[in-house]
Order: C-alpha cells, then sequence, then structure tokens
C-alpha cells in the first residue's frame, strides 16, 4: 500500500518538499522539472526560491494552463509561475515550458520529466486531468468539471469569469516522469487522497493511476 507522508503542518509540509527539489537541482545535472500550480505548491516556491540555488540545469514544464484567458490575466498560470518561481530564478526563457499540442514530443526530445510534482483535485483531477481522463491520455484540451470550476472559482471575481477549457499534460505523460511527487493539504484533501491511493484503480479518480508509479512520495498536512 502507498505510504500517505504526514508532516505537522503547512510549512512543515512546504520546507520538505522544497529540500527534496532543492537537492536534486544542487546536484547541477540536467533536472527536467514538472511544475504544478494551485495554492498548495505557494509554500514550497516560496522555500524554493529563497534558497540561492542555482538553476541553471533547470527547465521546468508546466503541467496545464487556462484556454481564452490571455498570458497576462492575473489568474493565468503564466502568471502564477512567473510570481511564484520564474521571477526569482533567473531561468532563461527558452527553459520555460508550457503546454501546447506537440508538448508530449517537446518534453521527450528534451530527455523526459525527471520528477514531476502534483497536487490534487477534490475529484481526483491531477492537472486538468478530469474524471473520465483515458490513462493514456497525452497532453491535449479538455473541458473543466462543474467541481473544478467551482473549486477555482476561489481565484476569480466571479464563477463566470473561470474558463471552462484548459490545456494539459495527460495521464501518460505524468506517468512518464521518472520520479512524482503529490501534495495535498486539509481534511478534503486527505479523503480523495485515501480514496486515490488505497482505492481502486480507475478513470473515475485520475489519481488513481499513480497506484502504478515505481517512483512516488505523498505528502499531506491539515
Ligand atoms: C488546479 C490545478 C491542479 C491543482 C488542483 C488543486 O485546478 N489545475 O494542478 O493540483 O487544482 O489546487 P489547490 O492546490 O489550489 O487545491
Amino acid at each position: 500500500m502507498i505510504t500517505i507522508e504526514y508532516l505537522k503542518n503547512y510549512d512543515e509540509m512546504s520546507q520538505y518538499v522544497a529540500t527534496l527539489v532543492g537537492k536534486l537541482i544542487d546536484v547541477g545535472t540536467p533536472l527536467n522539472l514538472g511544475t504544478p500550480t494551485g495554492g498548495t505548491p505557494i509554500g514550497m516556491y516560496k522555500k524554493l526560491v529563497n534558497t540561492g540555488l542555482n538553476w541553471n540545469n533547470v527547465h521546468t514544464f508546466n503541467l496545464d494552463e487556462y484556454v481564452g484567458i490571455d498570458k497576462k490575466h492575473p489568474q493565468s498560470y503564466h502568471k502564477f509561475m512567473w510570481d511564484n518561481l520564474h521571477a526569482y530564478v533567473g531561468l532563461n526563457p527558452y527553459k520555460i515550458h508550457f503546454p501546447h499540442l506537440e508538448y508530449d514530443m517537446e518534453i521527450e526530445a528534451l530527455g523526459g520529466l525527471d520528477l514531476t510534482i502534483l497536487g490534487i483535485g477534490t475529484n481526483g483531477h491531477i492537472a486538468f486531468n478530469e474524471p473520465g481522463s483515458s490513462f493514456s491520455s497525452v497532453t491535449r484540451i479538455v473541458n473543466l468539471s462543474q467541481q473544478t470550476i467551482m473549486d477555482n472559482s476561489r481565484f476569480f471575481d466571479s464563477i463566470n469569469q473561470v474558463p471552462t477549457q484548459a490545456i494539459t499534460m495527460g495521464l501518460h505523460t505524468i506517468m512518464k516522469s521518472r520520479q512524482v511527487i503529490l501534495m495535498g493539504q486539509g481534511e478534503k484533501k486527505l479523503d480523495i487522497l485515501k480514496r486515490a491511493l488505497w482505492g481502486m484503480v480507475t478513470e473515475d479518480i485520475p489519481a488513481s493511476i499513480l497506484q502504478y508509479h515505481p517512483n512516488l512520495r505523498v505528502f499531506y498536512c491539515d
């Protein structure tokens, strides 16, 4: 059974994951990092950018982006990444990658993902792979579920402003990453983490595919 590693609080979880990532960056060999958005990883990014690490060996590959809003929109994931990571670490723009329809080919051509960090949606989505997503899916445009639109409306002025579509890495794309870290915070997330990791593997709970990943660590805090 997959272990869910409990950390004392959000600060500790953020620090713990940032330290793991920092160690990989510090090795200095090329590192292709799958980078998440959402509320959960913000603390980890804060810790990471305060360590004075040299990011010269790193390429970042975002998991997903909304369709239908401009890159400069305050809630775009381009903007999120700039505000939380890219503005601080001096990455050359050609090392910053966002999903497009040939993303899987681009990732492979650059050596594949070494580590992908994930959050989880309350309905078990990872990146924007909503319930019903095929386990063999690759990067594509998807419709967001009502649940996700509702959950993410807290970041927008009103629910009507939440995009209804996104472009996301597929489940197959994520599974090919050599290492995966999944983070969750709060009771709502503990419930879905347990169902995803300890229940049946089913496309109705996209994160359940991670049960088959050979190098997965899962962190949770209240
Ligand atoms: C968003 C993102 C996911 C993220 C999830 C959870 O919709 N597309 O990559 O993991 O929802 O977000 P949060 O951490 O804010 O709960």
